[in-house]
């Protein structure tokens, strides 16, 4: 694996909230200190200020918000540099500090998402209209790469499910499915084939509509840099991190399961289904742990990355060694 010294971020320092008061805010919700503010009150306050300047106090309305949602981590999370300057993103680079170098054609506004198949609401979406700003919540998820590595990253978006519940599919309906965006000007990766292209993802119905699934635009409190999939990429945390396909700019409801980019690329390795399970080794490495990216030791891998209480009922009765 080639690797490079990594170059700063793209992200401007003015974009973001300085780390190391993230990490105080996450301190001071865990003391409890934060709950004068109240759930009430948390709800009242928007939390659209992803795009523009927030004041402290609705910040911190935010951390606390993100503290209640489902699937949140109290594990604090990588630093803004190592999510936007290790990734996997092929459209760009295959090597980790690549993506981040290959971005400068890349167009995120105007973004539009393409709705069609078996949906009562088709159409062509402002990627705004599909996201809505004042339904925008943070949640820090554990972010597992089928790699072995993993982070921890606070997110910025929509729960998936009430996307498709409001592009409302046909009761025929059985899968999800995702397209990347295809242009090789934007994403010089594409004029490699090291993957068909476009990239794409699919999801079972109830996968879907699991309440952890998301559509994110953000990272800390910034839009997503391109290099993380801007505008808009999925997040399944108990999946491995290929499922979580970026820069989407096709959703289709289908009966039949859709085709995946790493399946279609090497099926004995990568299955539709890709859920964390340190059970079931990948064919050339293990799955039982993972490091931690800023860590020095391995980690124990999670079934489900930790979130078996909230999607094993997914898989009853489903043999995951074979559904891998
Ligand atoms: N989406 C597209 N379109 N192209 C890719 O190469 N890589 C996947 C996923 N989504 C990929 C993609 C893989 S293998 C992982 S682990 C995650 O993106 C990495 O997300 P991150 O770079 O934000 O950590």
């Amino acid at each position: 694996m080639l690797i490079r010294t990594p170059a700063t971020s793209q992200a401007k320092e003015s974009d973001v909230t300085p780390e190391h008061l993230f990490r105080a805010r996450r301190r001071f919700l865990q003391l409890g200190a934060g709950s004068a503010l109240g759930w009430a009150a948390a709800s009242s306050l928007a939390v659209g200020g992803l795009l523009a300047p927030v004041s402290a106090k609705a910040r911190e309305v935010e951390m606390l918000k993100a503290a209640k949602w489902p699937g949140s981590t109290d594990e604090p999370p990588t630093t803004l540099k190592d999510i936007t300057t290790y990734n996997n993103f092929y459209e760009l680079s295959t090597s980790k500090d690549g993506p981040q170098h290959e971005t400068e054609n890349f167009k995120p506004a105007p973004w539009s998402v393409e709705v069609s198949g078996l949906v009562n609401n088709p159409g062509t979406y402002d990627v705004w209209d599909l996201v809505k700003k004042d339904q925008l919540e943070q949640r820090i998820y554990r972010h597992r790469c089928v790699e072995a590595w993993s982070m921890v990253v606070p997110w910025v978006g929509v729960s998936l499910a009430d996307v498709v519940k409001r592009l409302d599919p046909q009761t025929s309906a059985k899968y999800i499915a995702f397209e990347t965006l295809l242009d090789p000007e934007q994403l010089p990766g594409q004029n490699r084939q090291v993957l068909q292209w476009p990239y794409v993802e699919g999801l079972r119905l109830d996968e879907a509509l699991n309440p952890l699934a998301m559509l994110v635009v953000g990272v800390y409190d910034q839009t997503l840099p391109p290099q993380n999939g801007a505008p808009i990429r999925l997040v399944v945390p108990w999946k491995y991190g290929f499922k979580a396909i970026k820069s989407i700019v096709r959703i289709s409801f289908t009966e039949e399961e859709p085709p995946t980019s790493w399946n279609r690329s090497a099926p004995r390795e990568y299955g539709f289904y890709a859920n964390v399970n340190p059970g079931v080794n990948h064919p050339r490495w293990s799955q039982a742990k993972e490091r931690r990216i800023g860590d020095f030791l391995r980690r124990k891998t999670e079934m489900f990355n930790g979130y078996g209480d909230e999607v094993a009922g997914l898989y009853t009765g489903m043999d995951l060694t074979r559904s891998f």
